[in-house]
């Protein structure tokens, strides 16, 4: 099956780290608890090309804060924030160096390992999806990630972990711009330029959602895939002048 976006996919499978704590956190006061103390990740030691990306087995997990949950990684994507025009090649040099060796990824998909004790929606076990902001310094390429509790949901069971991991960025992005910004309503007519994109085609199923009358720009192959998605009009810009 086609990704839904374009940014790429990693799946995991590893050697995991775990002690577990019998924890009389649960009804019966017999639950297991499962700790993570280290786990795989991918470091990036210093600014610079791939090559300096660092794979290690014993990266130490921090504790979890109480709004935190700690989720074991089945897909994460790899947005071009990370990729060498931007985080790994020194954008935010001054905000990240003296925070180097930071762990890259913002998008992640797999099940809980374990909440903060102030988490009140979701559950260790449960599959969710969600991304982290884009500032943080320990993100998603690890066999462990954590994020806060108001960064995840649930995961549709009809997505794979593939196709979960390749969205939250990229449709948040999508939705901060529809919503915050342009402030949508139903009715309207809005144009999405890039509709073939990972935000592009994030804005257009938003668009659509929110009752808009939606037109797209894009290559000849992304037509049938926004028309699908319902847009009113998809129009190649690779063949057509558009004007506005
Ligand atoms: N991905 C994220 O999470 C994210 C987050 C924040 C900001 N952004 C920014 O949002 C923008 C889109 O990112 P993206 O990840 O969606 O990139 P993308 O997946 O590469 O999509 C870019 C889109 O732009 C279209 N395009 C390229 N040249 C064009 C042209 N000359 N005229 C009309 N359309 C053209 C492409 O169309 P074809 O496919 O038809 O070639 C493609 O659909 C970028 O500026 C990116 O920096 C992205």
């Amino acid at each position: 099956m086609r990704s839904l976006f374009r940014s790429k996919q990693l799946q995991f499978s590893t050697t995991d780290h775990i002690k577990h704590l019998h924890s009389p956190s649960n009804k019966l006061g017999f639950g297991i608890r499962t700790v993570v103390t280290t786990s795989r990740a991918v470091l990036l030691p210093r600014f610079g090309s791939a090559d300096v990306l660092e794979v290690r087995d014993d990266v130490r997990v921090p504790d979890l804060k109480p709004n935190e949950v700690l989720v074991r990684a089945r897909a994460v994507s790899v947005n071009p924030l990370d990729t060498r025009v931007l985080m790994r090649a020194g954008y935010g040099r001054s905000l990240f160096e003296s925070l180097l060796p930071l762990i890259l990824g913002r998008d992640v998909s797999g099940e809980i390992a374990a909440v903060g004790h102030s988490v009140q929606t979701l559950k260790v076990g449960q599959e969710v999806f969600g991304a982290l902001h884009p500032t943080a310094i320990r993100g998603t390429y690890t066999d462990y990630a954590i994020l806060s509790e108001d960064q995840l949901t649930q995961k549709p069971a009809t997505l794979s972990h593939v196709e979960a991991s390749a969205i939250p960025f990229a449709a948040l992005t999508a939705w901060r711009a529809l919503k915050s910004t342009a402030r949508i309503t139903k009715g309207q007519r809005v144009l999405v330029v890039g509709g073939g994109g990972a935000v592009g085609y994030s804005a257009v199923q938003l668009a659509v959602a929110a009752g808009c009358v939606v037109s797209a720009t894009c290559e000849s192959e992304s037509i049938d895939r926004l028309l699908a998605a319902g847009a009113e009009q998809a129009l190649d810009y690779t063949s057509e002048v558009i004007s506005f």
